[in-house]
This record gives structure tokens, sequence and C-alpha cells, in this order.
């Protein structure tokens, strides 16, 4: 597996491997097996067109608020680096942030429907960030496919957008989320919570669950009755403080008014003390 430190090195490795495509798995590191999931599936995407794995380790400053985490945020390289040669990677690009933004940079991508809602609601700024970045890492890697998690849903649609509407010439491949034992989604966060929090944290998960299973019943028959069960069955979460629950259409993210044609998504966010855990299930 070869390690590229910076854009010169990254850009010697695409040239002397130019013949063969790429699928990227972009990451901001603390890798676990939501992860490797990931990088399992480009592996598989690769073997179909005879391509290659790219993975890339940067911790974005651009999609952090000032108040959040981005300091804190784990960065154990060494660790990250054995894992992505563990799941087959080829290469890895870990530039620093002066490599990836200059100082007097004055260019953002921005999305202006599916961004404002949900996460883009309490965190304003941040899908300009992860466009930015990931848009610059398109460019930089050039990937043919490039792979998502399903667990960041609003970003999956927000980049799939993106690669719609500036006519990016790369399939997104959304894959499922990977979970703990006890249903909680796997997320670089869940180690800042406590022994307590982590007990409540799959609450959020099971709270969605059997709302999305009375949907797909008919018991709950509407968006509203869906809301006051989801409602009701996250209260046993003492710990915690929710930041919105959502049935969205899938592709739009647009809130349903009622069940009909569309695919509904059920997306929540909550705060277990500092940690915000974000979570989504389809109805089925
Ligand atoms: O999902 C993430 O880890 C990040 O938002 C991404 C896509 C790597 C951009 O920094």
């Amino acid at each position: 597996m070869d390690v590229l430190p910076d854009k010169t090195t990254l850009r010697h490795w695409l040239s002397a491997h130019r013949d063969r495509p790429r699928v990227l798995v972009p990451t901001m590191g603390a890798l676990h097996r939501g992860h490797t999931s990931l990088f399992d599936r480009a592996r598989t995407e690769a073997g179909r067109i005879g391509g290659e794995v790219i993975a890339t380790i940067f911790v974005n400053p651009t999609q952090f608020a000032p108040h959040e985490d981005f300091d804190a945020y784990p960065r154990p390289l060494e660790a990250d680096l054995a894992l992505c040669r563990a799941h087959g990677v080829d290469a890895v690009f870990t530039p620093v942030a002066h490599e990836m933004y200059a100082p007097d940079r004055s260019i953002t991508v921005s999305e202006s429907r599916l961004s404002t809602t949900l996460c883009g609601a309490s965190r304003p700024g941040h899908f300009d960030g992860v466009c930015t970045v990931v848009a610059k890492l398109f460019l930089l890697t050039q990937p043919a496919l490039a792979v998502f998690g399903e667990k960041d849903f609003q970003q999956l649609a927000v980049i799939r957008r993106m690669v719609r509407d500036l006519d990016f010439p790369i399939g997104i491949i959304g894959a499922p989320t990977v979970r703990e034992e006890d249903r909680l989604a796997l997320s670089s966060r869940n180690v800042y919570l406590s022994s307590e929090e982590r007990a409540q944290a799959p609450i959020l998960q099971r709270a969605l669950a059997t709302t999305a299973r009375g949907i797909a019943s008919g018991d709950l028959a509407t968006p509203e009755t869906a809301r006051v069960h989801f409602l009701a069955a996250f209260a046993d979460a003492t710990l915690a403080r929710l930041d919105y629950f959502e049935i969205v259409d899938a592709s739009t993210l647009e809130p349903l008014q009622s069940f009909g044609a569309n695919e509904p998504r059920l997306l929540a966010a909550a705060f277990f003390g500092k940690t915000r855990l974000i979570d989504n299930v389809e109805v089925s």
C-alpha cells in the first residue's frame, strides 16, 4: 500500500497508475468497522471494474464549527494505515490542512436545498465544508466510483446532488450502516460517551426502528402518529436531548405530510452529554 502525504506524491502515483480506474473512499480517519466495510465494498467494486482502491484520511477543518470537536477529533494515523492495509486499500492520501487550503482561499462549494435542514440546520456551514472538501478530493484523485456510508444519510444525498449538478463523472455508492451488537451505529464519536450514555445510546436506533416497523405495518398511518410514537420510545433515553426527528422523502429529504408513493426515511440526531449522535432507518 502506498502512503501519499501530499499532492505531489499523489500526482506521481496517479500518473504511474493512470491505466486503472479508481474507487475512492474519503474518510476523516479514526477508522472503525464502519469504514472498513466501505473499503471492502470499494475492493469489490474495484475488482469488478479492474481498478484500484484509494482512501483519503483528512480531518477537514472547514466542516467543523468553532465550538465543535476539531482539535479533539482522534487522529490515530498508524492504526488507521494498518486497517487500510488489512482491507486491501492500494493507496492512502493523507494531506495536512495547509496542503488542502490556501490561507487566502475564497471559493466554497455550497449546496442550497438538501443541506439546509436536519444536520444542516443545527450545524450551519457544515455541508459547505463537506461539499468543498469532497469536490477537491474528487478533482485530486479522479475516481470512477466513490463509496460513502448511509449512516450520514444527508451527506450522501448532498454529495449525490453535487455530483449531479456539477457533472462530476463519478458513480456514488451508498453502503449500509454498520452496527454494534446492540444496534448502535458505529461512529468515531462513540468513544466520547460515558458508560451511562453508552448504555442509553442504542435507544436512538430502537426508537427509529420501532417507528419504521409501525409505519410499514400501517399501525402508524400518518407522519404525526409516527412522530408521537418515536418521541414516546425515545423518552427512555433520559440522558439524551433530541436535536431532531424527521420523516423525509429519501431522495429529496423533504418532510413527508403523508405516506403515499414516496420512499420514507426516518432520521434523528440527539446529544448524549456533549456527544451528538445521528442515525437513520429505511421503512421496508
Ligand atoms: O464522512 C466523513 O467522514 C466526512 O464528512 C468526509 C466525507 C470524509 C469529508 O470530510
